[in-house]
């Protein structure tokens, strides 16, 4: 159990990486750029309440405040991306909703660091 925990925090931390990355991309004008950061948005909203539920079967202490708030936060990131995604398939730009994703993102890595 201890090693399937492990390796689902390795997944949400590349999911991470996914989300700034596709942030950083679509900044440089790289076209895949947005779907890296959606797929990397829906990826840690997954993998964060797989991680929930592998540790309550572990009988690990959860922070249950610090959880709801990093899916409150989450969803907002998945929010944030989706509507971005759905004006670039029409044509549009929304870098301010990609700004956001971003910098909800970096309250999340926060909040699960340093609460
Ligand atoms: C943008 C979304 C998210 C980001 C950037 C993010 C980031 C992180 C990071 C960096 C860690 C490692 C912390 C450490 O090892 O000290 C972590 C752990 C964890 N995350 Fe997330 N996370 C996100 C979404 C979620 C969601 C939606 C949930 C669940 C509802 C969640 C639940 C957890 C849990 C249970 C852990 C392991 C235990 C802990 O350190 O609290 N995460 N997350």
């Amino acid at each position: 159990m201890e090693l399937l925990i492990g390796f689902v925090v390795v997944l949400h931390f590349l999911g991470m990486a996914s989300i700034t990355g596709g942030w950083v991309a679509t900044f440089l004008g790289a076209d895949r750029g947005l779907q890296l950061l959606v797929w990397g948005a829906r990826a840690q909203l997954l993998l964060g309440l797989i991680l929930v539920g592998l540790l309550e079967m572990a009988s690990e202490d959860l922070n249950y405040a610090k959880v709801g708030v990093k899916l409150v936060v989450a969803l907002a990131v998945v929010a944030c991306a989706e509507i971005a995604s759905a004006k670039s398939r029409r044509g549009g730009a929304a870098p301010n909703l990609l700004n956001a994703a971003a910098a909800l993102t970096v309250v999340n890595v926060a909040v699960a660091v340093l609460w």
